[in-house]
């Protein structure tokens, strides 16, 4: 006899593990099944998706181990520390990266233990209705549910001719686990995966060339935040190249050597020890079965869905990487949210206009809301603060005075559009401007908050004292 639920999650991502908790907290018999091929210490698959083994967990840890090594490198003599020259362990740094994921995976476990949400092992898949229920199988056994929840995720986009062993030519998986700091990293795509993977590798040592096809850099983010990043990271060493068509990369006994024409048209080639793909994610949906239920996609392969997450079956929900909107973690554990608390008849919502972006290389970027470049192109007329960080005596005790906040509002009304950072701390920053805007908050009413001296907080509230041209401190 196949087990039976009110709700079975098919995927144990941020988005899958939360709405599988979610659910069973309303009181519904929930179930989530997951085929990641990496086992825990159990021998079952790890639950937490994307996020906690190979990407925002992960990549975080070496981010923060390559930060203090950065610092030890260059930031500690100008305050008096003399501590040599640092040497990095990579073993070492990788082990507590993976002690980490460990951790946090199995902790995933114990959230399903403590909410009563059974975990499934194997791959979902879609079988056919059971009068107004829905068959999925699986591994070997069919599982019926009245509501579906499909949070399968994502998968790296490869190249075409560019065969990803994740040894030498490495996507996220590999990049996050790198053996040796190689000498030469080269990396295809100057997206949120190539700067933060190529910071860690170029703190470390690595000397990093990013290779972008587009010619311009971060085209998602605000403009000045864009070309301040870009020219920072320059300084650092990072070498962006825009503009560039991949050609032939080949795998050679010393690493890889990419042929590419650059900004100019001019035939170029790349040799490096190791080379990072990070071209953007494709939604998963191999192995679902999904034509022969009839679950609609959307000409980019993902699961088509409503505001709502609503499929065009009934009882069909699917929710993160695997639907349209921005992938990230946050964006998916709101979607399985709001998810849940529709079943079970509330008013669950989900506001895609409050999203925030960070991408945490250093300084910081982070943003939430629109930037310039689409107020001008929607015609709506808008006040801008910004002030830069350099006046601001916690991020010059820091050592940290890079960067600005810039605060759009509107011209008529003064509600806050969009507020974004570069900076310290940025990803901490953009909180205040994301719970502002979900309040429907104006410039003014963070202009008139209290924020403590000296923080790093106070450079949010001059950018909002300036949308009223009146900073104090600049
Ligand atoms: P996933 O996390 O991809 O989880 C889907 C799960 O479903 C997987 O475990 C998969 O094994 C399983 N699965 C797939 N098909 C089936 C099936 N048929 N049956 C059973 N199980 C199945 N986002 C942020 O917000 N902040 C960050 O800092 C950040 N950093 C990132 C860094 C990197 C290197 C990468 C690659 C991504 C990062 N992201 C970050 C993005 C974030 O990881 C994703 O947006 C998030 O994991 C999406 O969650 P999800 O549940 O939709 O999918
Ligand atoms: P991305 O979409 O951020 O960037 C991909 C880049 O590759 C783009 O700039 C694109 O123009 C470029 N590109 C595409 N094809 C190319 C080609 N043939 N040659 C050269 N360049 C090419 O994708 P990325 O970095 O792979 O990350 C995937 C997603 O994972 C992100 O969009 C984000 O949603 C998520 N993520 C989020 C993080 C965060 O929140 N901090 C960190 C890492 C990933």
């Amino acid at each position: 006899m196949s087990k039976e639920f009110d709700v079975l999650v098919i995927g144990g991502g941020p988005g899958g593990y939360v709405a599988a908790i979610r659910a069973a907290q309303l009181g519904f018999k929930t179930a989530c099944c997951e085929s990641n091929p990496y086992a825990d210490p159990k021998g079952e698959p790890r639950l937490g998706g994307t996020c906690l083994n190979v990407g925002c967990i992960p990549s975080k840890a070496l981010l923060h181990t390559s930060h203090l090594f950065e610092e030890a490198a260059h930031g500690f003599e100008s305050q008096g520390i003399q501590v040599g020259q640092p040497k990095i362990d990579v073993t070492t740094m990788i082990a507590r990266k993976n002690g980490i994921v460990d951790q946090l995976t199995g902790g995933i476990k114990g959230l399903f233990k403590k909410n009563k949400v059974t975990q499934l092992n194997g791959h979902g898949s879609f079988v056919g209705r059971a009068g107004e229920a829905w068959q999925v199988k699986v591994g070997d056994e069919v599982v019926t549910a009245r509501q579906v929840i499909v949070a399968t995720g994502s998968k790296a986009r490869h190249l075409p001719g560019i065969p990803v062993d994740n040894k030498i030519v490495c996507d996220n998986v590999g990049a996050l686990d790198l053996d040796a700091v190689p000498k030469k990293l080269a990396v295809i795509g100057a997206g949120v995966i190539g700067l933060e993977m190529g910071s860690v590798w170029r703190r470390l040592g690595s000397e990093v060339t990013v290779l972008e096809a587009l010619p311009d850099f971060l085209s998602l983010a605000d403009v000045d935040l864009a070309k301040e990043a870009l020219k920072l990271f320059g300084k650092q060493g990072l070498d962006i190249q825009l503009g560039c068509n991949i050609g032939e990369v080949k795998v050679t006994k010393k690493g890889v050597t990419i042929a590419y024409t650059d900004k100019a048209g001019a035939a170029q080639k790349l040799a490096a020890d190791r080379l990072v793909v990070s071209v953007g994610r494709v939604p998963n949906t191999d192995g679902l079965n999904a034509e022969a239920v009839g679950l609609e996609l959307n000409e980019r392969g993902m699961i088509a869905v409503d505001d709502h997450c609503r499929t065009n079956l009934p009882g069909v929900w699917a929710v993160g990487d695997v639907v349209r909107g921005p992938m990230l973690a946050h964006k998916a554990m709101e979607e399985a949210v709001m998810v849940a608390e529709l079943m079970a008849g509330q008013a669950g919502h989900c506001d895609f206009n409050t999203v925030p972006w960070v991408i945490y290389t250093s300084p910081e970027i982070a943003w939430v809301g629109r930037t310039e470049q689409q107020l001008k192109r929607d015609g709506i007329a808008y006040r801008a603060g910004k002030i830069p960080f350099a006046f601001n005596g916690r991020a010059m005790g820091m050592g940290a005075p890079e960067g600005f906040v810039k605060m759009l509002a509107c011209a008529e009304t003064d509600r806050i559009l969009g507020v974004h950072i570069i900076g310290a701390n940025a990803s901490e920053l953009i909180a205040e401007a994301v719970v502002a805007m979900e309040f429907g908050g104006a410039a003014e009413d963070l202009a008139r908050i209290c924020h403590a001296h000296p923080t790093m907080s106070e450079v949010v509230h001059e950018a909002a004292l300036a949308v009223d041209k009146r900073p104090l401190h600049f």
